[in-house]
């Protein structure tokens, strides 16, 4: 179970909690707490509304049933899968697959990847990304699944058309039989093409939205592509729903997670969100976090309309790497940040440090402890240190990166983030303001029914 440390993020001092008077003061921490009720109300009322789908993931007998009979049959006819998707569609797969399989996948031997293909997710449209993954993957041997909610995202449209253009140059007909899509069970695109060119289709649920739908088919059919035990992270995530439960602050974590965040911004001025684990394992996470907590709760207008452009800032940050990075400006800089760790009891695999005689005696402290010793050392000496300067963190600990713990972080982080949408009163579902981007990329592309003026490059203005 993952168990959230949260004392340096309030005001005790002596590294129990923050020095100095720049943490959450315990009286704040009881008023979050009496508050809390009536968020939880809201969410209750809310989720019967059916705004909070994702919580129901974690009952999905017949989709992963319907994915692992998929998966078993023409899922292991190919040694490669191509994930076309961007954002939501695409950042939970990223972050599975480098959590759950083991580092470099794609370069592993068969054997080593005991037969499961190898998985790349094209998310952008970076023509040189496009060409370079096409001419690396053989069109024979790709089994390429196209994800998209809505069936209409224009770059995930476009590698879609290019990626049939080559299937079908080296296959003819038989492209269609390389592909499948995930998208709404009713609408866009995608769906149409599909029932057109027989082409096999998973559905996304529609209460579950993009950057929410990691633990829906989105996410657990390339999953179980590569041999991930998608089970194994339902069961997970579904502890982190079971930790929602209480109606009491103190005794719901992933509640106390979006509560203290939300008081450190609002009251603290902490208003940037680092998520840092310590782990290579967890970078993608971190990386899929960032989406999550930012199209989530930036957002110009409230519930009620109100125009309040609320909204942390999210950082994504891996220890001890970003120790050498990004670490100084967190101790020093400004008392803007609320930062939280995440530490893995167990990574599954240690490296003991060499005794080598003969070598400088201050180098004499390493040998015989362990990378991950160090690792977890390096993890507890920054919180420690962090907490003297004055700086708010906290800490959530895996026991180990089980497909059940990663599915219980992933579902934890998801569930805490609909907690802040209610504390920001900011509907956490929606994304109002990428849509004028859209339009104007439209007009630009000539897409019929949209001209809006576009002002020159750069705004005009150069050197
Ligand atoms: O979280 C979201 O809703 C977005 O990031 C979407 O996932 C992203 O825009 C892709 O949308 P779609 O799946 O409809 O192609």
């Amino acid at each position: 179970m993952i168990r959230l440390h949260y004392g340096r993020m309030l005001q005790d001092g002596l590294d129990g909690g923050v020095d100095g008077e720049r943490g959450i003061a315990r009286e704040r921490l009881a008023e979050l707490a009496r508050r809390f009720p009536a968020v939880q109300g809201e969410l209750r009322t809310r989720r019967t509304a059916g705004d909070y789908g994702f919580y129901d993931l974690v009952h999905q007998e017949a989709a992963v049933r319907e994915i692992s009979a998929f998966a078993e049959g023409l899922g292991q006819a190919h040694d490669h899968v191509l994930v076309l998707g961007i954002g939501g569609s695409a950042l939970g797969t990223k972050a599975l697959l480098n959590a759950l399989r083991p580092p470099e996948w794609n370069e592993l031997s068969d054997e080593a990847r005991e037969f499961y293909p190898r998985l790349t997710v094209l998310e952008n449209v970076d023509p040189t990304s496009v060409a370079g993954a096409l001419r690396r993957i053989d069109p024979r041997r790709v089994l390429v699944n196209v994800i998209s909610k809505s069936g209409g995202t224009a770059e995930t449209m476009a590698q879609y058309l290019v990626v049939r253009q080559w299937l079908e140059e080296a296959l003819g007909p038989a492209a269609a039989r390389h592909i499948v899509f995930t998208t709404d069970p009713e609408r866009g695109a995608l769906r149409e093409i599909a029932e057109r060119d027989g082409i096999p289709a998973l559905d996304v649920p529609s209460a579950v939205g993009g950057r929410y739908s990691v633990l829906s088919p989105v996410g657990l059919l390339p999953a179980a592509l590569v041999g991930i035990d998608i089970e194994g992270l339902l069961a997970g995530a579904a502890r982190a729903v079971e930790r929602a439960e209480p109606d009491e602050l103190m005794a719901n974590a992933p509640a106390l997670f979006a509560a203290l965040l939300w008081a450190a911004d609002t009251w603290h001025g902490g208003r940037i969100h680092v998520l840092m684990p310590y782990s290579d394992r967890l970078r993608e996470l971190a990386e899929w976090f960032r989406q999550l907590w930012a199209e989530s709760l930036g957002k110009a207008r409230d519930r009620r309309g109100a125009l309040v452009n609320a909204g942390p800032t999210p950082v994504g940050a891996v220890g001890a790497t970003d120790q050498h990075s990004q670490v100084q400006l967190f101790m020093e800089g400004p008392y803007d940040k609320a930062i939280t760790f995440v530490r893995v009891e167990d990574p599954g695999e240690d490296v003991t440090i060499p005794v080598i005689d003969g070598m400088p005696e201050d180098l004499g402290y390493l040998g015989g402890h362990s990378l991950g010793e160090l690792l977890l050392a390096e993890l507890d000496a920054t919180s420690s240190a962090l907490a003297r300067m004055g700086r708010m963190n906290q800490m959530l600990t895996m026991p180990d990166l089980s497909a059940g713990s990663v599915g219980e972080l992933l579902m934890f982080l998801q569930v805490a983030c609909g907690y802040a949408g209610i504390w920001y009163n900011v509907d956490p579902f929606d994304q109002p303001g990428v849509e004028l981007g859209k339009r104007l990329t439209f007009t630009a592309m000539g897409r019929p029914g949209f001209s809006e003026p576009l002002t020159p490059r750069g705004g005009g203005d150069q050197v």
